[in-house]
């Protein structure tokens, strides 16, 4: 018996009908926004994230499924909006369109130590705003992510916001954090004591209880941000204001990704455990410029559909759409129930038959474990008459109907909820 991949799902027919309540959901609120469906490739250049991601974050450095080739090196994308900057570019949206708005879902995939809402393949509903460093666009963004969850039914969540500023800003913060943590080493787990070589400021937001406690000392004042950057936060807080966005701020939120500039929010929610973001996102005003494209500010966020089902209690609609159930009791009724269906489906009536040859009572079981509304009863008699035998599963009544033609028989006879 093969098993799956652990940190992979298999998600079933049953469990599907909720994705696919999301996934129509989330299309709907996308167009709201006026945002457009992107789709790209599961498979990238694995230079592109390390080059936008930065070569020192985890995902980079641990996470990445790497496939290679000769002299190439590709990665299963461990995330959305590097290939997206990268489709832009590439296909000159840049040039012919200027400021997009963008969304996509689909898999995405990071080797991480499987638990609770962490997955080696997980599934983003994300989207990306190119092309402006307006502010309004971010509280654009985080609206659409709290207008996203409320519509998944969510609700408890908290959204924490931060600015990190511009790199200025940000190198003026890891300074003084370094300075900071320069005799606190000891007191810093294994990982942070990695960080404070590499990705300093990921020490920041480390769940650790003794880094908590470390890094809870440190001031971090809106005054380690530039003016503009200042102005630009303001804006971004009295938009989510004037929406009526509940927010907390959130000054050791840094996130885990090195393009982030300016502001950065993550939606949290408490029944989650350790692994507790729903979402996150923010603004990358340099990625464009540094993907080789012209300076252009960016803002998007990625939801992890996994976590959002966790949290929510979305209940997928039953089929509205009724079901015809054929029953063949002979080898020649088998023959001719396929092209019943056949004539059926094409008359947009949604039907089945497991053509098992199991006794009446046998088949009318299967019948009602499929939900059929109705059952087509196909025998010798029938066949002699050139008809079949229609029963209500409710109401046990029966009639009797001709083969030929039969989807106009049956829609005259009776109402089926929904053909297609
Ligand atoms: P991220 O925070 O790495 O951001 O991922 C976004 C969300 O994906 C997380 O908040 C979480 O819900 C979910 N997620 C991440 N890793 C896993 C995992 N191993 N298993 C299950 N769920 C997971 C990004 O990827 C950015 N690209 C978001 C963004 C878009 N920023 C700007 N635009």
């Amino acid at each position: 018996m093969f098993k799956r991949i652990p940190g992979t799902k298999d998600i079933l027919p049953n469990e599907a009908a909720a994705w696919q309540k999301m996934e129509d959901t989330a299309r709907n609120i996308f167009s709201l926004y006026n945002y457009r469906q992107i789709r790209l490739p599961l498979i990238e250049d694995a230079s592109l994230f390390n080059r936008s991601l930065g070569e020192s974050t985890e995902v980079v450095q641990k996470q990445m499924f790497l496939i290679r080739k000769e002299k190439d090196c590709y990665a299963l994308r461990p995330e959305g909006t590097a290939s997206v900057v990268r489709a832009y570019l590439e296909n000159s949206l840049d040039r012919t369109e200027g400021f997009v708005k963008l969304y996509y879902t689909g898999a995405m995939f990071r080797m991480e130590r499987p638990q609770k809402g962490r997955l080696r393949q997980f599934h983003h509903i994300g989207c990306e705003a190119i092309g402006s460093e307006a502010a309004q666009v971010d509280v654009e963004i985080i609206a659409l992510a709290d207008d996203l969850l409320k519509a998944f039914s969510v609700t408890g969540y908290e959204i924490r916001l931060n600015s990190l500023g511009c790199p200025k800003d940000k190198k003026g913060l890891v300074e003084k954090l370094r300075r900071y943590l320069k005799d606190k080493n000891d007191k810093l787990c294994q990982d942070c004591q990695e960080r404070l070589k590499i990705n300093v400021l990921r020490v920041l937001d480390c769940k650790n209880p003794a880094c908590k406690e470390t890094v809870a000392g440190l001031d971090i004042e809106d005054d380690r941000l530039c003016l503009e950057c200042k102005e630009h936060f303001s804006i971004v807080k009295d938009g989510l204001e004037l929406l009526g966005i509940a927010y907390k701020l959130s000054p050791h939120l840094v996130r885990g990704l090195d393009y982030y500039t300016r502001t950065v929010f993550e939606a949290t929610h408490p029944d989650l455990g350790s692994q507790d973001a729903l979402g996150a996102g923010g603004r990358y005003d340099n990625l464009v410029e540094e993907l080789g494209g012209p300076r252009l500010g960016s803002c998007g966020f990625a939801l992890g559909a996994e976590r959002v089902l966790l949290a929510s209690s979305l209940k997928p609609e039953a089929e509205n759409t009724d079901l015809i159930y054929a029953i063949a009791l002979t080898e020649e009724a088998r023959k001719l129930t396929l092209r019943l269906l056949d004539d059926m489906r094409k008359a947009g009536i949604r039907c089945d038959s497991d053509y098992s040859g199991k006794s009446l009572k046998g088949m009318m079981r299967s019948a009602n474990n499929a939900g059929a509304r109705y059952v087509l009863i196909i025998g010798e008699d029938e066949l002699k008459r050139s008809g079949v035998t229609l029963k209500d599963m409710s109401s046990g009544e029966q009639k009797e109907l001709r083969t030929e033609d039969l989807p106009s028989e049956l829609m005259r006879n009776v109402k089926i909820q929904n053909p297609k």
